[in-house]
């Protein structure tokens, strides 16, 4: 596994001031266009839910970049997907959070009867920076009253500490620190 996490880490871009100053951004897309590293990374995930959360019942990801492996995840294993929208987005009865992200402001919607009570949940992005948009899910996920068995990013950049301000259990592949290098 550490192996595979490394390589999937050495295709993972990484822009300085993108989208505004001071921001590191790091960028999943070149290990998506990577066949061998594409199918490799959701090999990973998708063995690590099955080690950490056999008993999951549904994936929830998170717009938008978390909708490019939440689905993929859920159809290995077999079980079913529920977006977290941007506002606006979604029809019928919805309910709906603000947050702040590490470089803007926006709003979180989910649909009323997307989750069951009690139904085991894990909540996908690619990414936590500030842990603002992860939070915002939990919160979402925590309204309709479902149980967050994980909450589960490709990247996390550790400097930011986002995952303090969850409450459910963590997990990320790769880790980056301010003092990690560029492309
Ligand atoms: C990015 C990333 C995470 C979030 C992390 O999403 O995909 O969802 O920022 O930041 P945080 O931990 O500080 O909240 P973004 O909203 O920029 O756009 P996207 O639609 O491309 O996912
Ligand atoms: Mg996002």
């Amino acid at each position: 596994e550490d192996q595979r996490i490394t390589r999937i880490k050495n295709l993972v871009g990484g822009f300085p001031d993108f989208p505004k100053p001071g921001i590191l951004f790091r960028d999943i897309f070149p290990v998506l266009r990577n066949p061998g590293a594409f199918k490799e990374l959701i090999n990973v995930v998708v063995e690590h839910v099955q080690k950490t959360a056999p008993d999951v019942e549904i994936i929830v990801g998170l717009d938008s970049r978390g909708f490019i492996f939440g689905p993929m995840v859920a159809h290995a294993l077999g079980i079913g997907f529920v977006p977290v929208r941007k506002s606006g987005k979604l029809p019928g009865e919805t309910i709906s959070v603000a947050y702040s992200l590490e470089y803007g402001k926006d709003r979180f919607e989910m649909q009323k009867d997307s989750l069951k009570a009690d139904q085991k949940v894990i909540i996908i992005d690619d990414l936590i920076a500030t842990g603002g948009t992860m939070a915002a899910a939990c919160e979402l996920v925590g309204l309709l009253k479902a149980n967050i068995v994980q909450c589960f990013v490709v990247i996390e950049l550790e400097d930011l500490n986002g995952k303090s301000k969850l409450s459910a259990p963590f997990k990320s592949l790769i880790k980056y620190s301010n003092s990690d290098q560029t492309i």
